[in-house]
């Protein structure tokens, strides 16, 4: 596996597998890595035969009483992971890579609509970040195909939206969550959880799972079912940031008839926020 932490030393492994035809797909990520991105790279396996994983904790994505310092960072086990699963090449650019004329001076990519609520509305500015920093690595890496998790499932819909509306040439894939046997999603956050809190966590999919579980017996009265979530989470120890039922393609308020639906949740437990996300058809 190549390492490269410069656009040229990346470009010019890139222009060799261009000459042999073969295609590339980018699996973005900030790195601590576990079984879910892992999963993003088997996924991209299928569709390139070049698999390049970014890591890099960009900051424009964290608010300022974020965790940007805190955030877990792990190059060295991250490396083995990835030489393990088999990928090409592990790019680690520094900020002035990836933010060359400096963060204040950055032009910033920015989707409207989409992120005002949600993530977009608890985390102001975080959105703009991500796509700030993805199409940035879009254009260093220029792949055929990139890859992101459903566990963040407005942060897909908003990549997906930037790309079709700048006519982009990379093709979204989504992969499907990866989780513990408890139900728990996968994230470098849950790091974060007491052992008390580990005991709580797996709650927010059971919650998720129970509600799907109604939406799918014919109930619709989507108010009740949001409120009743948000009391059931706050009864186990969560606080609650968000529990929403929406159109699973475009996060709008949905009626009786809309048979795709996505149910998005947001909670606080201690130190770590946890964001899960069930997609029910109905
Ligand atoms: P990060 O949180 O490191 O996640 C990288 C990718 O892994 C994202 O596409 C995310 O959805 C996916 N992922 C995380 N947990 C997962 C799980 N349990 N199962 C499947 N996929 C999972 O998301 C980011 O980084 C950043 O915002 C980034 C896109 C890299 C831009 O900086």
């Amino acid at each position: 596996m190549l390492i490269v932490d410069t656009k040229e030393a990346l470009q010019s492994q890139l222009e060799e597998w261009r000459h042999a035809n073969d295609h590339v797909a980018l699996v973005p990520t900030m790195g601590n890595l576990h079984s879910g991105h892992i999963e993003l790279v088997r996924k991209a396996r299928e569709h390139a035969e070049r698999v390049v994983v970014s890591i890099y904790v960009n900051p424009t994505q964290f608010g300022p009483d974020e965790d940007l310092d805190d955030y877990p960072r792990t190059l060295e086990l991250d490396t083995r992971r990835l030489r393990n699963a088999g990928v090409d090449a592990l790019f680690t650019p520094t900020d002035e890579t990836m933010y060359p004329f400096g963060i204040e001076m950055a032009t910033v990519v920015s989707v409207p609509g989409l992120t005002e609520h949600f993530c977009g509305a608890s985390r102001p500015g975080h959105f703009d970040g991500v796509t700030t920093v993805v199409a940035r690595l879009f254009a260093l890496v220029r792949p055929d195909v990139a890859v992101f998790g459903q566990k963040d499932y407005q942060q897909q819909l908003v990549i997906r939206h930037m790309t079709a509306d700048m006519g982009l040439p990379v093709r979204i894939v989504t992969a499907p969550t990866v989780r513990d046997d408890d139900g728990l999603a996968l994230s470098s956050r849950n790091s974060y959880l007491t052992e008390d809190e580990q005991a709580i966590a797996p709650e927010l999919f059971a919650t998720l799972k129970a509600i799907g579980a109604e939406l799918q017996d014919g109930k619709r009265n989507f108010g009740e079912l949001e409120a009743s979530a948000t009391r059931r989470l706050e009864s186990a120890g969560f606080v609650s940031e968000y529990f929403a039922i929406r159109r699973a393609e475009n996060l709008e308020e949905p009626d009786r008839d809309c048979d795709e639906l996505v149910l998005l949740v947001a909670a606080r437990l201690g130190k770590a926020r946890l964001i899960d996300n069930l997609v029910v058809t109905v």
